[in-house]
């Protein structure tokens, strides 16, 4: 017995994985610690002890990608005091990338796709010190099925309060400036039952939040299941507190999904609800299917069922072609709407990308330019919506105690606000309502409803 444990510890192996990206990534992270941990691999948060480092990388910008080999040059210093150490890239790279990371990274020992997480232990078995491997082809051709098979769901205890599921997978929008439908695929909606089983082992591990996550999750369908039908069903199940989704395309938002805002227990009162730009012209370049006065709808099918309800959206400036003028439009569109957060990038070519040959390319000072004033703006109208929170009372899903500070902790508000709470007895998980007391330039502070009464 004694000598079984020995070879099992002898046998346990270290994975330091290292994500870039959006959620999906991180998604896809948690997977493979799960695939990983059934092969007796521990995770470790130190790259120098590490028997095996992944990067699952993100290709949606220039920065994102160069990141990626950096961290591959700063690797190589690791592999020179231990060669046995095994380096795999995934993601979007990976996808889009293919061997050329081989050639370019000679540290690398495995590349592999976006759909080929679940061939990690027959790819890790394979590899060795002249052999390396590519994996890099698409087993997601049908329009549904299941992402992860049923005998995989979430065994390991790894996951938190807040857990995401992914309910569709790739995108056929098909935006001008966007890479993602060249590294994850065309879109296919996971099979509802797969999903509900996933909700379900979640929930029974306790997670209390659930953020759907998919391209564009509101063209989910799958068995004839819609996606404000799978919201429904997700919405019933017992002990689930809270439930999100990111990211809906504006053109697919329609008033059933307005009225489930307000109909469904669980779903939470915030919307991402990517705008991109201000300019008709320009959003027809992007290939949005909208125009501004649309998206104007849309915010108030939202806003006249709550008028409370936070929007926040994704703003690309100087894509090409863009005008001074057509810029101004963004930002008017901004000052108007009063999003409570945004998150704003300067337009980035990239490869296999039509907008990346479209002529009029925006110069960087420029583009920079626009960031900065679209930034001000929105910070202005951060600290008046923040100031109006103050005296509000809300419902808060603690997530985090401050280990220095003792009894600080910190959570979330429906609105999906980041709020600390001092002297607060509560724990991680649980759910308190606070009355907003004081705004500072990074935080926002609440005390216990509780405290307030006599
Ligand atoms: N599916 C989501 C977007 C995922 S990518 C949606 O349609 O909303 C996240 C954000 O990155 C996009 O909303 C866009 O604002 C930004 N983005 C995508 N490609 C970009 C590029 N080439 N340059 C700059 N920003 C880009
Ligand atoms: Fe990219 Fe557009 Fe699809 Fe979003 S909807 S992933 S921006 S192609
Ligand atoms: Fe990046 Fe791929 Fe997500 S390109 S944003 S990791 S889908």
């Amino acid at each position: 017995m004694i000598e079984k444990d020995l070879r099992n510890i002898e046998s346990v192996k270290k994975v330091f994985i290292k994500t870039y990206g959006c959620q999906m990534n991180e998604y896809d992270s948690e997977k493979m610690i799960e695939i990983l941990a059934s092969k007796n691999y521990l995770i470790t948060k130190n790259p120098t002890e590490a028997d095996l480092i992944i990067l699952n990388t993100c290709s949606i910008r220039e920065k994102a990608e160069n990141k990626v080999f950096s961290e591959l040059g700063r690797l190589r210093k690791i592999k020179s005091i231990n060669p046995n150490l095994k380096i795999g890239v995934g993601g979007c790279v990976a996808q889009q990338r293919g061997s050329s990371i081989l050639k370019r990274s000679r540290n690398v020992d495995f590349v592999f796709g976006t759909d080929n997480l679940f061939e990690l232990p027959g790819i890790l078995k394979k590899i060795s010190s002249d052999q390396k491997i590519c994996k890099t082809d698409r087993h997601l051709r049908q329009k549904v099925r299941n992402f992860i098979p049923d005998n995989a769901l979430r065994k390991t205890n790894n996951f938190g309060i807040k857990s995401f599921i992914a309910i569709t997978k790739g995108c056929n929008n098909n935006c001008s400036f966007c890479v993602v439908p060249n590294t994850r695929g065309g879109e296919v909606s996971r099979e509802p039952e797969n999903i509900i089983t996933e909700a379900k082992n979640l929930i029974s591990a306790g997670t209390k939040e659930i953020c759907l996550l998919g391209q564009n999750v509101n063209s989910y369908n799958a068995n004839n299941i819609n996606f404000v039908e799978l919201l429904k069903n997700l919405d019933s199940l017992k002990d689930l507190e809270r439930l999100r989704f990111i990211s809906p395309h504006p053109k697919d938002f329609k008033k059933d999904l307005a009225n489930a805002f307000v109909e469904l227990r669980t779903l939470c009162e915030h919307m991402h609800l990517p705008l991109q730009a201000g300019s008709n012209r320009i959003l027809k370049k992007m290939r949005r299917f909208y125009t501004i006065e649309t998206f104007f709808e849309k915010v108030n099918l939202l806003r006249d069922r709550l008028p409370d309800a936070t929007l926040s959206t994704d703003l690309i400036v100087g894509f090409p072609g863009e005008t001074d003028e057509e810029f101004e439009m963004t930002l008017e569109a901004v000052k108007k709407i009063r999003f409570d957060s945004i998150y704003s990038f300067k337009y980035s070519p990239r490869p296999k990308t039509p907008a990346a040959k479209y002529p009029e390319q925006i110069p960087e000072e420029i583009r920079s330019q626009r960031l900065k004033l679209l930034l001000e703006a929105q910070e202005k109208i951060v600290q008046e919506k923040n100031n109006a929170l103050v005296g509000t009372n809300q419902e808060i899903l603690i997530e985090k105690k401050n280990a220095i500070k003792g009894r600080m902790v910190s959570g979330r508000s429906r609105g999906n606000h980041l709020v600390t709470i001092d002297n607060c007895e509560n724990e991680v998980g649980e759910l308190i309502q606070v009355k907003i007391t004081e705004i500072h330039k990074n935080s926002i502070k609440a005390e216990p409803m509780s405290r307030f009464k006599l």
